[in-house]
């Protein structure tokens, strides 16, 4: 029986989930790996710990199912976007530590840029902001700080990737230098109405158009893997940052489908169809993944900080030693006492973008405690969904009715409840969850004729939960904005 093998390297953990012809995920592994954080403000991550958590995760996940490499018809990989890696095609070494898209170290250089007058070309080219969230200003600063690095790459000897480019470089053997087109939208160097990588905004970052890797499609067979470990020699069909390939797993294929993924950060994505359209509301378009290999594009509500906020209770302020027990011990109290959370940890995406902003709880009194933090918290996850989507509502002109979700808090029934409640629409919730990794192996298998269609995959989906709004409307109005004053007050204070 053949199978598909989705390769999911997100922020904190890269997984490996088998897909069978019937959609079934037929096994996960998972491996969490390093975070370094070594500067305010900065976010990196060993390029070797993604490779081999990721590679090991694949074996393990081959071994759990009992699947030999040779009954994987193709690879889907999946990543976290922007994060940036630059290493020598010769050594195939990475010359400094990926970049992670959290990080906000391009800041002052991205300031130059909007001092400069750039912010309308790059909207009207890349059709994003200028924030250090994308590779481009991290690029220039690993060129502009790595000793020797600006004179190699001028000689042609740096390549540039993603984690997508970074993964098939090291699976073929440094045969293939590729990123799909969603990777390469959220550089903030490539065009994406015209379809390359951009002169213009190559020359004013000083980055070597020579360090670009080749541009292919979403879902096409794009090399084979040639490493001796353990995956045979499968191959590589599918590629998408991971918030257009969950848009994928939920087949939002038509313009209007949207879906929201409850990841580290959060992501609401809306398809808006083959017409390239600016949003008025601070929000960014971005490419979306197109099996008729056309280009389409998504309006993006990009969250730093979502299911993060959960983990910074576990593993910094100890409160509880496991991420689903957020839910009891939120549930330990009826309401937060008046605290609201702004999880601001690395500054504030859309639609503020304020990489300057900070982390504040506020509200304490002495009768607060853990149970109204951790509530505080969720409803902070809720609460910027919130924003990013009425945001998009006023874009659109054409209001939500639902809201899809998936994402690992997605599984937290508090959170649903609550987001319905602010919302005051119903949220769906797909049976499975691992949206990202399935809109990934839908990609490869619809490459290699796995399966002939979107409407063929749709046909096999079902069981969604529905979260209908309870709560009074004027009640939800008023903490939402409560929750807008308090992320004022968080605004620019790391400046
Ligand atoms: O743009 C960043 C995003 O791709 C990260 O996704 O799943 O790691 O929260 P995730």
């Amino acid at each position: 029986m053949q199978n598909i093998l989705a390769l999911d390297q997100g922020t904190t953990s890269s997984r490996a989930v088998l897909v069978g012809h019937d959609a079934k995920i037929l096994g996960v592994a998972q491996h969490e790996f390093k975070q370094i954080y070594p500067n305010v403000g900065w976010v990196e991550h060993d390029p070797y710990d993604i490779l081999t958590s990721q590679l090991s995760s694949a074996v393990e996940v081959l071994g759990k199912a009992n699947i030999r490499p040779r009954d994987v018809i193709a690879i889907g990989i999946t990543n976290q976007r922007e994060t940036t890696i630059v290493w020598n095609r010769d050594t195939g070494k990475p010359i400094y530590n990926a970049i992670v898209w959290q990080d906000r170290r391009g800041a002052p250089l991205c300031e130059k840029l909007t001092r400069d007058g750039a912010e309308d070309t790059i909207r009207q080219k890349t059709g994003l902001l200028i924030d250090p969230y994308f590779s481009a200003t991290k690029i220039s600063w690993i060129l502009d700080n790595v000793e020797g690095a600006r004179a190699q790459a001028e000689q042609g000897k740096l390549a540039f990737g993603t984690v997508d480019s970074w993964l098939v470089w090291n699976l073929t053997s440094g045969k293939r230098h590729i990123t799909d087109r969603t990777n390469a939208s959220r550089t903030m160097l490539y065009n994406i109405v015209e379809d390359r990588w951009d002169a213009d905004l190559l020359n004013m970052l000083n980055i070597p158009e020579s360090m670009m890797p080749e541009v292919v499609w979403s879902s096409e067979i794009v090399g084979q893997v040639t490493t001796s470990l353990g995956l045979g020699s499968v191959q590589i069909a599918g590629i998408a940052g991971d918030q257009q390939s969950a848009l994928f797993g939920q087949l939002c294929v038509s313009p209007g489908d949207a879906k929201n993924t409850y990841g580290t950060g959060c992501f609401l994505l809306q398809n808006i169809g083959n017409k390239f359209t600016l949003s008025q509301q601070r929000l960014i378009t971005t490419l979306t993944c197109s099996p008729q290999k056309k280009l389409e594009y998504a309006l993006e509500g990009s969250i730093f900080v979502g299911g993060a906020v959960v983990q910074w209770l576990r593993d910094n302020m100890r409160f509880f030693s496991s991420s689903p027990d957020v839910e009891s011990v939120a549930a330990s109290v009826k309401d937060t006492d008046g605290v609201v959370f702004v999880p601001a940890f690395t500054g504030l995406g859309a639609p503020h973008w304020d990489p300057y902003a900070s982390g504040m709880i506020i509200g304490i009194q002495r009768s607060t405690q853990i149970g109204h933090i951790a509530r505080a918290a969720l409803e902070s996850i809720a609460f910027q969904v919130a924003d990013v989507l009425q945001a998009m509502n006023k874009d659109t002109r054409q209001p939500f009715r639902e809201l899809r979700v998936d994402g690992g808090a997605a599984s937290n029934d508090i959170l649903m409840q609550f987001q319905a409640d602010l919302l005051q629409i119903p949220v769906r919730r797909p049976a499975e969850l691992e949206t990202t990794a399935l809109g990934a192996a839908y990609l490869a298998g619809l490459a290699v004729d796995f399966w002939s269609s979107t409407e063929e995959i749709a046909k096999v989906l079902g069981g969604d939960k529905l979260f209908e709004p309870q709560a009074d409307r004027k009640e939800m109005e008023a903490r939402q904005a409560k929750w807008q004053d308090a992320v004022k007050r968080a605004g620019g204070w790391n400046r």
